[in-house]
């Protein structure tokens, strides 16, 4: 079991990607088609251009990543795909994709959930990292804490009411006219300004999260200066939105792990790729006494690897495995 190598395939928003992954920990090969750059120009991904796109390169990408790992076709042992959540089109084009593979080659199909697909992205950077721990899953479409009690069980504390993090800095930095995505660029500006300006910090109880209403002020805060034709403070307004977006997620998963009694913090998605959000959690769980984790900066964004290792626990637990009648999913229900 320990050598099994899965293909593993990852379609569910604007990158097509593929990946060979031996053991749920050795990362053979990596390949990832971003569309970045076909969907910048409309600010944001567009469904049925991010479908499309996928069914020209998914081919071709999957080669690739077959060729870079020094194996065949014949030589994998199981196929895995994202089945959701995400973009249903855009799933779909995998969900085939895999389906194929599986079905001609007759070797197990492992349907993969993408947010737990960003926890085992830890797996693949930190070969000595074992549940039980708290994990942080910060992406443009998940905000959530969850309990990982073990490599099969995955127990949701709290999530986003409203809008996920990465979405937050995404709209901003489109107001802002930095471009998509907009994660990247708030950082980067915010290292030239202070967080100066008030911004309301969510109160909402427990272990859930909410950004609509952080998101709205920010709005409202350059809309009201463009009005009054004052500058805008590029800087002083990332710094201050991206504190405010990320002192309530460390403050969160610290209880969770002081709460619950954890000593291992990991943080997982697209977010967790963010400096200040690093910095902030290490300088929390130095203080507590929590060892902290992160994945590889290529390992946090999209990519097929993450789902490469979580299909290798799902599959030794026997809980991943699908048949022909598998079916994409827009949400996951927890
Ligand atoms: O995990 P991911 O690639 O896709 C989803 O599953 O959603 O996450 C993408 C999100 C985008 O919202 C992007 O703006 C955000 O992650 N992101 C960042 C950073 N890098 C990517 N947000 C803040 N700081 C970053 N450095
Ligand atoms: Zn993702």
């Amino acid at each position: 079991m320990k050598d099994i190598s899965i293909l593993a395939i990852e379609s569910s928003c604007d990158e097509t990607a593929a990946a060979v992954v031996k053991g749920g920990r050795e990362v053979l090969s990596s390949v990832i088609h971003s569309q970045i750059d076909i969907h910048k120009k409309f600010g944001g991904v567009v469904p049925e251009v991010a479908s499309r796109n996928h069914t020209l390169f998914i081919n071709d990408i999957a080669a690739e990543a077959l060729c870079r790992a020094g194996k065949t076709f014949e030589q994998i042992d199981a196929v895995a795909v994202t089945y959701g959540a995400g973009l249903l089109g855009a799933l779909l084009v995998g969900v085939s994709y895999a389906k194929a593979i599986s079905y001609a080659l007759n070797i197990p199909l492992i349907a993969v959930d993408h947010t737990k697909g960003h926890i085992a992205a830890n797996y693949i950077t930190h070969k000595e990292l074992q549940p039980p721990f708290i994990c942080l899953v910060v992406s443009g479409g998940h905000t959530a804490l969850f309990e990982i009690k073990s490599f099969a069980e995955h127990k949701v504390l709290g999530m986003s009411a409203d809008d996920a993090v990465g979405e937050a800095f995404d709209k901003v930095a489109r107001v802002l006219g930095l471009g998509y995505p907009g994660g990247p660029a708030v950082e980067e500006y915010a290292k030239r300004g202070s967080a100066s300006i008030k911004l309301p910090v969510s109160r909402i109880g427990g272990y859930d999260f909410s950004y609509s209403g952080l998101k709205t002020s920010v709005l409202n805060y350059i809309n009201s200066l463009k009005q009054k034709n004052q500058e805008i403070n590029v800087g002083d307004v990332c710094a201050s939105f991206q504190k405010a977006a990320i002192d309530v997620l460390v403050e969160k998963s610290i209880k969770a792990c002081k709460q619950y009694n954890y000593k291992t913090l990991c943080l997982a998605g697209g977010v967790s790729a963010n400096g200040y959000l690093r910095q902030a959690a290490e300088k929390k769980c130095q203080k507590y006494g929590i060892k902290l984790y992160y994945p590889l900066k290529e390992y946090c964004t999209d990519n097929a690897a993450m789902i490469g290792a979580e299909a290798y626990y799902s599959y030794i637990n026997g809980d991943g495995v699908a048949n022909l009648s598998l079916n994409a999913q827009a949400h996951i229900s927890r």
